[in-house]
């Protein structure tokens, strides 16, 4: 190459890096506020400010529970409005982190480093977080590995054209039209514990067969670990702490709906659920007007006669989060379903001491409208319907450190297993 030629590439490769400086957010001066909640009243307060507010990001505010502390994200040129609002109404609280780039940095470091050994499609879960196309090209390969026990499907697309993928999981005797657990993650792109969890789920249903195998003895597994495609990319190569799809609304500075509340039963109630599209709870326009919501519940119905158990994976909470979340009247069969929640709850307390508390989402959580568990109980007539809120971790709950994975995810597979077994266990092999 001439030496010209050698200057021009260069250059070339100091803009990319200049333009990929440019495109990731990094959180620079963001301060992180934490509070305590005294009594009711500055727990409804806290909910009122939240709503308020969209645009500082309060985590965990709406929760019922009174003993949970709620932690706040604002950029530094709020961060005096936010202090002066919050001394207004006497609120207690404290400077948690000053500057979260260089924690989001450290993290990004750590788990770029992890993955500078990665030899796709192989993929070790518990030393790295993994993009969608990593973990998309893990899914292709499966079938070649496990050709009689997995099957990859490409359900949909994602607004900006990512394709969704489902693998089934089955134990190989041909038997079809079994029952089917179907479990789905990263409906919140930022909660990134939850694609590890699913992938998790895979490996032990594939690589420790024999160890599960009743579980697949009369159940297919039907496994969905990335459904907000677009969003998910976008925490990886934009923004750490995206939650929403990315298809533009109606207002032009905010962008992305809420899949969990854009589902079409008992969708828009105010109460549960945002008609402002800066919210992170926006609930779109109309039910189903995202392109991942009408993938999923093409994918839920699909399975509808054999839905068993629905399952889908969060983060943060240590939570089973049961129908209804539009309304505090419970469903007929709610005693079922919190006897499956039962198993998981006391499976990991016996395996770790880790606390979960379950029952309705309304009652333990706060009301939600829209969201794919009431759905998948309403609509598509799941036995058993249930948000899995994972453990917290990092900074601000959905950010766990690499070296945390393993634990999370060894701990919420004794709950997961617990419950696959007592699902099989009251429900038995017909579909
Ligand atoms: C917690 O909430 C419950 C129900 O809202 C209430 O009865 C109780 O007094 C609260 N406890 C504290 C310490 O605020
Ligand atoms: C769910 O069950 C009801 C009552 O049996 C039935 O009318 C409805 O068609 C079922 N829904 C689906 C999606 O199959
Ligand atoms: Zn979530």
């Amino acid at each position: 190459m001439t030496l010209i030629g050698l200057s021009i590439l260069l250059l070339l490769l100091l803009l990319l890096q200049i333009s990929l400086l440019f495109a990731w957010q990094d959180y620079k001066d963001y301060h992180v506020y934490e509070l305590t909640p005294r009594d009711a009243n500055e727990q409804s307060l806290l909910r009122q400010l939240a709503r308020e507010q969209p645009h500082w990001d309060f985590l965990g505010p709406r929760r019922r529970q009174n003993d949970s502390t709620v932690r706040v994200m604002v950029p530094h040129e709020e961060v005096a409005s936010l202090v002066a609002l919050f001394d207004g109404h006497r609120l207690q609280h404290r400077l948690l982190i000053e500057d979260l780039a260089p924690l989001v940095q450290a993290q990004r470091a750590e788990y770029l480093r992890r993955k500078q050994r990665l030899q796709l499609p192989h993929i070790d879960v518990l030393a790295a977080f993994y993009t969608l196309a990593e973990i998309n090209e893990y899914l292709d390969s499966l079938p070649e590995r496990y050709p009689r026990r997995a099957q990859v499907k490409l359900f949909g697309w994602s607004y900006e054209r990512r394709p969704i993928k489902v693998l089934t999981i089955s134990n190989g005797d041909g038997r079809r039209n079994k029952p089917v657990i179907l479990i789905d993650g990263t409906v919140h792109a930022r909660e990134w514990i939850s694609p590890s969890m699913a992938l998790y789920i895979i490996q032990q249903l594939l690589e420790h067969f024999e160890e599960n195998q009743e579980l697949l003895q009369d159940y297919d597994w039907v496994i969905v670990p990335v459904v907000n495609a677009d969003g998910y990319e976008h925490t990886h190569s934009e923004a750490r702490y995206w939650r929403k799809t990315r298809k533009p609304t109606s207002d032009p500075e905010c962008v992305g709906t809420d899949i969990n509340r854009n589902f079409g039963y008992e969708w828009g109630h105010d109460e549960g659920s945002s008609s402002l599209p800066c919210e992170d709870i926006y609930r779109g326009e109309r039910p189903f007007d995202q392109p991942e919501s009408q993938v999923l519940r093409d994918i839920l119905l699909h399975h509808s006669e054999r839905l068993r158990w629905y399952l889908s994976l969060h983060s943060f909470g240590n939570s089973l989060l049961l129908p209804w979340g539009y309304t505090n009247t419970l469903p007929n069969n709610y005693d079922d379903m919190m006897a499956v929640a039962d198993a998981g709850a006391m499976a990991i307390v016996h395996a770790t001491n880790g606390i979960y508390s379950y029952g309705s989402t309304n009652y333990v959580l706060y009301p939600t409208s829209g969201d794919t568990v009431d759905y998948a109980l309403g609509v598509a007539n799941a036995s058993v319907a249930m948000t899995m809120e994972l453990p917290a971790g990092g900074f601000l709950g959905f950010d766990p450190w690499v070296s945390h994975i393993e634990g999370i995810v060894t701990e919420s597979w004794v709950g997961v297993r617990a419950m696959a077994v007592e699902v099989i266990r009251r429900y038995g092999s017909h579909s």
